[in-house]
C-alpha cells in the first residue's frame, strides 16, 4: 500500500520523507538500507565483493590462476570489503533513524520500540530473509577464511608475496633438504599464542615493506625465533642416535684443477647411545638433562662470552674468556645488556634451509661435475674472479658474467683459443651465473658470506661455528677449557 508513494517519490529523484505513520520502526530501518546513499554503498560493496570472491575462489580451486597477488586479493582484500559493507548497512540504518528522531516526528516515533512480531506475516518474511542472508554470508566468510588461512600459511605467501624482500630466503629454501617443509613449521610452530604473535608481527612486516622501512639484508639471527624445542623437535628427535657420519670434502687448487684433494672425516654426531643410554658426541649439547647457556657479545652471536653448563647432578660450570675477539660488522652488546641464551638446534644448525653456498666450494663443484671444464688453463682462478666481481644488480650480472669470463680467458690465451673453446666457456659461464643467481641479491645487500653457517669451522675467521666456544680459551676457574682437540668432533674414518 505504501510502495506506491515510495516509488513516485523516488522517481522525482529526491530522498522522500519516510511514511512513518504507516510503517513500524523495523521497516523504516530496512528502508534506509536501500534508499540512503550510505546504505546503498554498503549493499553494493558487499554484493560486488561476494561475487568477485566466488569467481576468484572457483578459479583458484580449479587451479587456473597461480599468482600470490591474485590470492591475496581474493582471500584478504575482498573479504575485508565484504565485512566493511556488512558493517556499513546497519550504520546507515542507525544514522537514518537518528535523523528522523531528531525532527518533528521524533516524539511520536520514540514511543514505538523496535519490536519483532512473528505473528505479523511481514515481519516473518523479513526475519526469514535476514536469517537466510546471514547464514549465507557467514558460510561464505568461513569458506574464504579457511582458504585464506591456508594461503597465509603457505610458503608461496611467505616467500613470494613480498617478492624482493623474501626472494633470497625463498630461493635458498627451495633447494634445501627442507624444501617441502612449510615456512610456518619452523617460524611459527603449533599452538594459538604463537599463531597470534606471528599474525601481529606479520602485519608489522607488511607495514615495513609498504613503507620501505626494513633492514637490508634482513638481520640474522632472527631475534625472536621460537625455541627449536617447539619447532624442529616436532619432526626431529634429539635422542636419535646418529653415531658417526662420514663426510667427504673435495677441493681443487688453482695449480691443479684436475686432481681433487679429498678429505674424509667421521663426524661424531652421536645422540643417545642405545648401548650406554648416555648422550654423547656432538648432539650431547641437546641432551635432555644438560643445559648449556651462553652470553652472545654481539647481535650476530659470532662472539661468545661466558658459557654456563648445568649438569644432571646440579653441578654448574662457568667458562669465561679474557679479552674476547669481536668480529667486525656486527653491533656489539654493552656489558650491562648481556643476556643468557639457552643453546638449541639453531645455535649450530643456523642455516637448515636458507643455505647459501661458499664461493670456492661452488667453483670446485663445477670443476668436479665438469660443468666448468677443468682442462681449460686458468679457468678456476677466472671463475672465482667473475663470481667475486660486484655487479650493480642481478640483471647486470645476467648481462655481463659470461662475457667477463670469456674476456678474462681471452686475455690469458688469445682469441683463437676463445673461438676454439667458445662452447665450453659459455657452458662454464652459465654455471657461474646460475650459482650467482642462487646466492647474491645486490638490492638486498646479500653477497658471499652475508649469512655464514655455524656448522663446523669453515667460516671461523668471521666468528662462525663451533670454535666460538671450542677455542681452548674459554676456561673455568680451575683452568678446564672448552677444547679444540681435532679428535673431539671428528676423526679419520676407519
Ligand atoms: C627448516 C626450518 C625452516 C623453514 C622451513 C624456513 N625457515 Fe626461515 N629460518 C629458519 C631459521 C632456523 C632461521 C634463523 C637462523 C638464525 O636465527 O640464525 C631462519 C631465518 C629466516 C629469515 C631471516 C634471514 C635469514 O636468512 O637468516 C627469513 C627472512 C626467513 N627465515 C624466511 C623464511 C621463509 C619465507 C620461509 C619459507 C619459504 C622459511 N623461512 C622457511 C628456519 C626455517
Ligand atoms: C615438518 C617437519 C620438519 C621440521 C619442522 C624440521 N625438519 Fe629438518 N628435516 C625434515 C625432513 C623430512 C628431513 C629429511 C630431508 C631429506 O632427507 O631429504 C630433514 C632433514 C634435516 C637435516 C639433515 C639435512 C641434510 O643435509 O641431510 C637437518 C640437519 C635438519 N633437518 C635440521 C632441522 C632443524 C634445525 C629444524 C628446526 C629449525 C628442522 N630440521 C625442522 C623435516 C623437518
Ligand atoms: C653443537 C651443535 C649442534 C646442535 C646443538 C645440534 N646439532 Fe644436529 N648436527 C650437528 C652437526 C655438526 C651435524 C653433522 C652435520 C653434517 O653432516 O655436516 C648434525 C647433524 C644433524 C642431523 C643429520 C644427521 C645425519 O645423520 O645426517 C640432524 C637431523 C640434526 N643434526 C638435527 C638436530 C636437531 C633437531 C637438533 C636440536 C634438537 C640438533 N641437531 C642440534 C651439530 C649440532
Ligand atoms: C655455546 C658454546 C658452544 C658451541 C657453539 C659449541 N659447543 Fe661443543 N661444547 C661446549 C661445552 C661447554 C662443552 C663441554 C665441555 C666440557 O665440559 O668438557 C662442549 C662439548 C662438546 C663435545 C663433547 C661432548 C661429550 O660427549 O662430552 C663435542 C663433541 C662438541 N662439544 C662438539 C661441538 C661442535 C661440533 C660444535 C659446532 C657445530 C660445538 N660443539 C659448538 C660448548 C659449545
Ligand atoms: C668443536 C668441534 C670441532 C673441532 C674441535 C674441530 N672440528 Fe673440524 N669440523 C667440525 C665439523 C662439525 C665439521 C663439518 C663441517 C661441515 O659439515 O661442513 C668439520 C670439518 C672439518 C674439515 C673439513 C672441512 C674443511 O674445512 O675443509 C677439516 C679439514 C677439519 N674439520 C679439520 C679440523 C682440524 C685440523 C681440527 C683441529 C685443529 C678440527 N677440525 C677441530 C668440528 C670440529
Amino acid at each position: 500500500m505504501t510502495n506506491q508513494t515510495d516509488e513516485t517519490n523516488m522517481n522525482e529523484g529526491m530522498v522522500p520523507p519516510p511514511p512513518i505513520h504507516e510503517r513500524g520502526l523495523w521497516e523504516n530501518c530496512l528502508w534506509a538500507m536501500w534508499r540512503t546513499p550510505l546504505g546503498l554503498i554498503g549493499v553494493a560493496t558487499t554484493t560486488i565483493s561476494v561475487v568477485l570472491m566466488m569467481i576468484g575462489l572457483a578459479l583458484d580451486l580449479m587451479g587456473l590462476v597461480d599468482n600470490p597477488y591474485f590470492a591475496a586479493l581474493c582471500y584478504m582484500i575482498l573479504p575485508g570489503f565484504m565485512v566493511m559493507g556488512l558493517l556499513v548497512i546497519p550504520l546507515a540504518c542507525y544514522i537514518q533513524r537518528k535523523h528522523w528522531l531528531s525532527d518533528s516526528l521524533g516524539a511520536e516515533l520514540s514511543d514505538r520500540a523496535l519490536c519483532i512480531d512473528l505473528s505479523n506475516p511481514k515481519h516473518r518474511k523479513y526475519m526469514i530473509g535476514f536469517t537466510a542472508l546471514t547464514v549465507l554470508n557467514i558460510s561464505i566468510l568461513v569458506v574464504i577464511g579457511y582458504e585464506g588461512y591456508h594461503f597465509t600459511e603457505s610458503p608461496f605467501f611467505c616467500g613470494k608475496l613480498c617478492h624482493q624482500v623474501m626472494d633470497p630466503e625463498y630461493t635458498a629454501y627451495t633447494r634445501s633438504p627442507h624444501a617441502k617443509v612449510r615456512c610456518v613449521e619452523c617460524h611459527i610452530g603449533p599452538g594459538v599464542s604463537w599463531f597470534v604473535k606471528s599474525k601481529i608481527s606479520g602485519l608489522r612486516q607488511v607495514a615495513a615493506v609498504i613503507t620501505d622501512d626494513f633492514s637490508r639484508p634482513i638481520p640474522s639471527p632472527v631475534e625472536h625465533l621460537r625455541p627449536a624445542r617447539d619447532t624442529c623437535e616436532e619432526c626431529h628427535w634429539p635422542e636419535k642416535f646418529h653415531g658417526k657420519r662420514i663426510k667427504e670434502f673435495i677441493s681443487f687448487t688453482n695449480d691443479d684443477q684436475e686432481n681433487p684433494e679429498r678429505q674424509e672425516i667421521a663426524l661424531h654426531i652421536g645422540g643417545r647411545n642405545p648401548k650406554t643410554s648416555e648422550f654423547e658426541g656432538i648432539h650431547w649439547h641437546v641432551s635432555d638433562n644438560v643445559k648449556i647457556e651462553y652470553q652472545p657479545l654481539n647481535r650476530k652471536r659470532t662472539a661468545v662470552g661466558t658459557v654456563k653448563v648445568t649438569r644432571p647432578d646440579g653441578v654448574v660450570e662457568e667458562f669465561t674468556v679474557d679479552n674476547p675477539e669481536i668480529p667486525e660488522g656486527s653491533e656489539e652488546i654493552a656489558a650491562e645488556d648481556l643476556e643468557w641464551r639457552t643453546m638449541d638446534c639453531i645455535d649450530c644448525h643456523n642455516r637448515p634451509t636458507h643455505v647459501y653456498d661458499r664461493l670456492e666450494e661452488r667453483v670446485d663443484f663445477g670443476l668436479l661435475s665438469r660443468r666448468i671444464e677443468p682442462t681449460l688453463p686458468g679457468i678456476r682462478e677466472d671463475s672465482i674472479t667473475v663470481l667475486e666481481k660486484e655487479y650493480a644488480s642481478r640483471d647486470e650480472a645476467r648481462e655481463l658474467m659470461i662475457k667477463t669470463l670469456i674476456e678474462l680467458q681471452g686475455e690469458r690465451h688469445g682469441n683463437d683459443y676463445v673461438e676454439k673453446n667458445g662452447e665450453l666457456l659459455v657452458k662454464a659461464g652459465q654455471y657461474l651465473l646460475e650459482t650467482y643467481m642462487n646466492n647474491i641479491w645486490p638490492a638486498m645487500k646479500i653477497t658471499w658470506g652475508t649469512y655464514g653457517s655455524h656448522l663446523g669451522h669453515q667460516n671461523a675467521d668471521e666468528g662462525y661455528g663451533c670454535w666460538r666456544c671450542h677455542d681452548d680459551e674459554h676456561q673455568t676457574k680451575v683452568g678446564k677449557v672448552i677444547p679444540q682437540d681435532c679428535d673431539l668432533c671428528h676423526d679419520e674414518p676407519e
